[in-house]
């Protein structure tokens, strides 16, 4: 990687969802969209729901492939998913027949620069920095949704991927449990900084979490604004930076950014109920 090379370049990436002219219409959903990301940089995706988040993430990680434009990662082009990419899903992923301390060691499985020994060390490592210690030996089907999700990220860390994709991690979690575990995602942030790229359509998680917001549209996604938060929000980070005043402000900003896409995605919505076959936009 040269000086110059960002950590992530996304270049002009397009995507559009071939249909099959029968029943399914073409959907495009990503439209045009660039970015480069640093390394160590926590960015946030942002948009309203169904605007090509999710599908501009997989991309990032080689699970879709771009229509058009493409992905480098370390100034090498992503063809396919693979450790450098540790993925992180809304749905729970660990295998439930397994311990805590199993799933975390999973994440090590498939590394080949370090040994044996040295997998337990980063196992234990990571089992600590999620805070879940007293709660090794138990069976993951025996523990809170929060915890698992705790579990699932422990996990991809310990495979030590270069850059850390989260989709939704904590969207299927309770108000607390959420706010627990974003302060803890900071607190591991702080601890390691791996380069992230964040999904959610929550603006309090957003501003919370990010260095950096890249708002997107209604479907297709195209960059809208892009929030730089770490210049307003300076300073250690934590569920207390809710209580500032850079936070109201920028809360108050993205939110009414996230209104006028939210209206637009239902007046998207409205219009294809009405006429189907006008969807291939
Ligand atoms: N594999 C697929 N085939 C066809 N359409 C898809 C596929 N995946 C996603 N879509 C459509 O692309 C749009 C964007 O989806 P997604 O990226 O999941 O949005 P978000 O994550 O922002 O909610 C949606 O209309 C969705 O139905
Ligand atoms: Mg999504």
């Amino acid at each position: 990687m040269t000086g110059d090379t960002p950590f992530l370049r996304v270049e002009n990436v397009s995507k559009t969802f071939e249909g099959d002219g029968v029943q399914h219409p073409s959907i495009h959903v990503i439209d045009n969209v660039s970015m480069d990301v640093a390394a160590g940089e926590f960015v946030v995706y942002l948009g309203p729901s169904g605007c090509g988040k999710t599908t501009l993430m997989r991309t990032v990680g080689g699970l879709e492939t771009a229509s058009a434009g493409a992905i480098y990662l370390g100034g090498e082009k992503v063809t396919g998913p693979d450790r450098r990419k540790g993925m992180v899903f809304q749905a729970y992923t660990s295998f439930p027949w397994f311990t805590v301390l199993e799933n975390i060691r999973y994440g090590t499985k498939y590394r080949d620069d370090i040994g044996n020994a040295e997998k337990e060390e980063v196992s234990r490592h990571y089992l600590e920095l999620v805070g879940l210690k007293d709660f090794a030996d138990y069976y993951v089907n025996r523990i809170s949704g929060g915890m698992r999700q705790r579990v699932a990220i422990a996990r991809t860390l310990a495979a030590s991927p270069d850059i850390l994709l989260m989709d939704e991690p904590f969207g299927a979690l309770d108000a607390q449990t959420r706010e627990f575990l974003q302060n803890q995602l900071l607190e591991i942030n702080r601890e390691e900084r791996k380069t992230t790229i964040f999904v959610t359509h929550d603006v309090e998680e957003a501003v919370v979490l990010a260095d950096r917001i890249f708002m997107f549209s209604a479907r297709p996604a195209t960059i809208i604004e892009e929030i730089k938060v770490a210049e307003h929000i300076t300073g250690e980070r934590d569920i207390a930076s809710k209580e500032t005043e850079a936070f109201f402000y920028l809360r108050n900003h993205v939110r009414d950014l996230m209104r006028r896409e939210a209206r637009r995605t239902e007046e998207l919505a409205q219009r294809e109920l009405m006429a189907p076959e006008a969807k291939s936009t």
